[in-house]
């Protein structure tokens, strides 16, 4: 099949990459021509794993192919893909100029018929929306059809998501262009679950808003926990033990961060209040969050009293590990905290450094020597459960520093390793080791 995914972020580029290896011929357009040059030399603007190598398999064997050319990419196609960010204006709502720019090129180069895929997250009616909006303004008389296909890839782990998926979420009033779509996934091999537009366009917000409600949770159970002295990763395990309930997403740790949990769960709010509901449960979640990435810094600030003067090491960046993403990453918030609270902030991660540079307060320096960000340190955050992290030796680690103190905010030790090595460690949901 003919395909061409519009916008190389995370979702564009990876659907194209997966696409191509499952047999279809895929065109890649973005606006960027730096981007474009790039990628046609099969280098990734992301970190993410495996992606250049299925990249660059693909563009050797004519699979797959970049443009900034609207017209080469639209032309042939059978169908098109929209993924575009659709990033939160300052009111929480969902930024559509995007797609909106999108839409116009297509209504502009489209001469065939095409199924039309939005697989951006948009706010419910937006595929109805941009349907209108293209038929209006269609330069050839042709006929096409709109399908939502939310995506549910994770940053770290989407191409094992692509080709792992639970469910692939259709949703059209064309049962061609269904069929069409179905087709385009058949050999992903993943259950299709087909439905109307609107309701497939809110699965993407639910789905969410509902995960970001497990982690707020769990995270509100963790301040009790801390509190009655019980152990909040037991809790989570003997929870989730119950299929009603589930054991994914309640870990629990400085909150959520990245591209769509922040976004999408303010954006669903505003949705709920144009239609006059007030989300009161997500409204709180969002609020727990926020609070949740203070969690290390009273935890700092009870134990020495006042952080100035204060060396502290930051160890992981990104918003969660195998990821350069620094998007709502906790560190922005956390490192800027620490600097304003007269704290000396010297920060590790291993693949996240020239991202962070760009966004962490100038006064954060950045050594990607894990080691030599310990020494002479008067307490470790964990910001970031990087593999590289969790396997630091404790004890060694705790030798290098001016005092072994460790604030772990995302629970990559037990507490037995913690008391073994001799360190005060506070992490959460947990007794604190001293
Ligand atoms: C999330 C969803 O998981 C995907 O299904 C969805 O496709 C994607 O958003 C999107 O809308 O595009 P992603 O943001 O890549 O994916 O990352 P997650 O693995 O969901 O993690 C999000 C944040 O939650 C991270 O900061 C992570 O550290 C935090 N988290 C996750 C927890 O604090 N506890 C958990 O138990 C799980």
């Amino acid at each position: 099949m003919k395909v061409t995914v519009i916008g190389t972020g995370y979702v564009g580029l990876v659907s194209g990459v997966c696409y191509a290896e499952i047999g279809h011929e895929v065109t890649c357009i973005d606006v960027n021509q730096d981007k474009i040059a790039q990628l046609r030399k099969g280098k990734s603007p992301i970190f993410e794993p495996n992606l250049e190598e299925l990249m660059n398999k693909n563009i050797h064997n004519g699979k797959l192919q970049f443009t900034d050319n609207y017209l080469d990419g639209i032309e042939h196609a059978e169908v098109i893909l929209i993924a575009v960010g659709t990033p939160c204006k300052q009111d929480g709502t969902a930024d559509l100029q995007f797609v909106e720019s999108v839409a116009a090129n297509i209504a502009l180069y489209i001469k065939k018929y095409a199924v039309i895929v939005i697989k951006s997250t948009v706010p419910v009616g937006t595929n109805h929306y941009i349907g209108e909006l293209i038929k209006k303004n269609l330069v050839h008389d042709t006929d096409f059809d709109m399908v939502s296909n939310p995506e549910f890839l994770r940053e770290g782990t989407a191409i094992k998501d692509t080709f792992n998926g639970d469910r692939i979420v259709l949703g059209s009033d064309s049962s061609k262009a269904l069929a069409i779509v179905e087709e385009l996934h058949k050999q992903f091999n993943i259950p299709y679950f087909l439905t109307d537009t609107r309701s497939a366009e809110m699965i993407k917000y639910a789905a969410n808003a509902f995960l970001a409600t497990k982690i707020s949770f769990i995270n509100e159970i963790a301040k009790i926990c801390e509190k009655v002295g019980a152990n909040v990763e037991d809790v989570a395990l003997g929870m989730g033990k119950d299929k009603r309930i589930g054991e994914h997403f309640l870990k629990a740790g400085i909150g959520y961060g990245g591209s769509c949990f922040p976004k999408d769960t303010k954006a669903l709010v505003q949705i709920a209040g144009n239609v006059e509901h007030d989300f009161e449960l997500l409204r709180s979640v969002i609020k727990v969050n926020i609070g949740q990435q203070q969690a290390l810094i009273e935890k700092a600030i009870s134990y020495f009293g006042d952080l100035s003067e204060k060396k502290i090491a930051i160890l992981g960046l990104s918003f969660k590990p195998n990821t350069d993403d620094m998007r709502d990453a906790a560190s922005v918030v956390i490192t800027d905290k620490l600097i304003s609270l007269g704290a000396s902030v010297i920060a590790y991660d291993p693949v996240t450094i020239e991202n962070a540079k760009k966004i962490l307060n100038p006064r954060v320096t950045f050594n990607t020597n894990i080691n030599e960000v310990m020494y002479d340190a008067d307490c470790v955050f964990i910001l970031t459960e990087w593999d590289q992290i969790k396997q630091i030796d404790l004890r060694v680690a705790g030798r290098l520093m001016k005092n072994p103190v460790f604030f772990d905010g995302r629970n990559c030790f037990t507490l037995e390793e913690a008391q073994r090595a001799e360190i005060d460690y506070f992490s959460i949901g947990r007794s604190a080791v001293i």
